[in-house]
């Protein structure tokens, strides 16, 4: 089986997809069943009633609203609570964006990460935004991330994990709160769900109708990647036509078009065998985003009636970023009460106890697929630090997922003012994750990427060169700088090999 091409849509939920409006809750099982092991059924729906959201989790764990007594960093300063308090009411009534049993079946891949059986692809925008959600550019997101995909799955022969950072990346956590130029001091930008990104009192102040427009923009291109993804366009038949437009000046486009060609010829030998399993027609993808916030991730909120255990609708995996993750926080606690998968960013800074207590707090039943790690140490530190960090964990025995961020602990300014990586830092944290995982024998899970399928010169490097002097052609990120489609692809190139050695 691959977990790529949909072995899963046999053992989807076969209700899930379109049963929010199912039976009123005096009919519902207020307990429900008590494992979200429990084998997905016909009756996979999701309760939308706002009232049975605010009830403890069934296996007595915390309330979900207990986040609400810790400490929450990196939350906007919402000028109207009440316009805040309208905004949450009115997305605790909209339908749930996923389903609990895609998220459990999510949590299913993520144990095969953990036990060496698969890798995970994790990528897009460091930000999205609402200008950004068009066809065109989440097609060109989609494709980049198959042709990694295809990449990895076949030089790597590993069955490969995807989960797209779309629909729903729409905050930031900032180092700073304010920014100042030429001598003016505004709210710095938080992401398209908080303020705007244009330097004037009006834009930067944060707005919760933004949340509103959050929930929209991802609704529509989760169904844009659900169509796509679906409908015949991932069919790895097609897997020339996403090079089409991107071929030829490209060294990685010319590169993949070889690779293309072999898996065409195995396709061919497979249909002359007479074999077309539908598997190779579909690819399953997974929503996620950065947790960040806790009032538009508590609205969206839901009990799953198959377990009474609350899952978080807005994506399938949410993560807790670096500046969030105190083990006492907010963002931890109300981690702890959702069933989803959870990623967790660690930098160069954690220590073996703080990634024990994460462990602990998030994971007390050492459920395979539940947490995954990902690392974003810099290519300079993290052959000081993760090996501690992996030994340590390793020899609690709890199964975790290792991945690796070579992004966020790379980036610096260029002469010319922009925010950029160069992709030599990115590949020598990805080759050192590669390597400390070799030498204590456990296993590199993935990888967690900032990407777009746009050609924009904002990282520095790759094989069809971008120089620091080219940095201003196109730089498009609202926050952080982005690989282009042709360094994604080397990247994929690089990672295939490296794994395929590992
Ligand atoms: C991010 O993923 O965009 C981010 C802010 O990461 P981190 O929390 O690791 O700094
Ligand atoms: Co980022």
């Amino acid at each position: 089986m691959t977990a790529t091409a949909s072995s899963a849509s046999s053992k989807r939920p076969r209700g899930g997809w379109t049963d929010a409006s199912a039976p009123a809750s005096a009919e519902r099982p207020r307990g429900g069943l008590t494992d979200a092991r429990a084998p997905a059924s016909t009756e996979s729906w999701l309760d939308v009633t706002p009232e049975l959201a605010r009830l403890p989790a069934a296996d007595g764990g915390p309330e979900f609203a207990s986040w609400r007594d810790r400490p929450a960093e990196q939350q906007p300063d919402w000028p109207d609570p009440d316009h805040l308090a309208a905004v949450t009411a009115e997305l605790r009534q909209l339908p749930p964006l996923v389903f609990a049993g895609e998220c459990d079946q999510l949590t299913d891949r993520l144990a095969a990460v953990a036990r060496g059986e698969a890798f995970l692809l994790q990528g897009g925008d460091c930000a999205e935004t609402f200008a950004g959600s068009t066809a065109s550019a989440v097609r060109a997101k989609l494709q980049t991330l198959l042709q990694m995909a295809v990449v990895l799955t076949y030089g790597a022969s590993v069955p490969v994990v995807k989960v797209g950072r779309m629909a729903g990346q729409f905050a930031k956590p900032r180092s700073k709160p304010t920014e100042v130029r030429d001598g003016v001091e505004l709210p710095a930008y938080r992401g398209d769900a908080v303020n705007g990104f244009e330097f004037s009192p009006q834009a930067r102040t944060p707005d919760p109708g933004r949340l509103l427009r959050a929930y929209h923009s991802s609704a529509v291109t989760l169904n844009l990647c659900r169509a796509f993804t679906t409908g015949g366009y991932a069919d790895l038949h097609q897997v020339h036509a996403w090079n089409q437009d991107f071929v030829a000046d490209s060294p990685a486009g010319r590169r993949y078009e070889r690779l293309a060609g072999e898996i065409d010829r195995a396709l061919s030998f497979m249909r002359a065998c007479g074999a077309d399993p539908a598997e190779l027609r579909t690819v399953e993808l997974y929503s996620s985003h950065e947790a960040l916030l806790l009032d538009y991730e508590d609205a969206l909120t839901r009990i799953d009636s198959r377990t009474g255990r609350a899952y978080d609708t807005s994506a399938h995996l949410l993560w807790i970023g670096e500046r969030t993750r105190a083990t006492d926080g907010a963002h931890v606690e109300f981690a702890r009460s959702i069933s989803n998968p959870i990623g967790i960013k660690i930098g160069p800074d954690a220590t073996a106890e703080d990634v024990l207590a994460l462990i602990r707090a998030l994971n007390p039943d050492r459920r395979p697929g539940r947490l995954t790690l990902i690392t974003r140490m810099g290519a300079n530190r993290i052959h000081d630090v993760l090996p501690g960090l992996v030994r340590a964990v390793a020899d609690d025995g709890v199964p975790v997922a290792w991945v690796c961020d070579p992004m966020h602990g790379n980036t610096f300014e260029a002469p010319s003012g922009h925010k950029t990586r160069h992709f030599d830092d990115v590949l020598a944290e990805l080759h050192a994750f590669f390597d400390v995982h070799r030498a204590e024998r456990t296993h590199p899970g993935g990888i967690h990427i900032e990407f777009t399928g746009d050609n924009v010169t904002e990282c520095v490097g790759g094989s069809r060169e971008v120089a620091a002097g080219d940095l201003y052609q196109r730089y498009e990120t609202a926050c952080d700088p982005r690989l282009n489609r042709s360094q994604a692809l080397d990247l994929a190139f690089t990672v295939a090999e490296s794994y395929r050695r590992s």
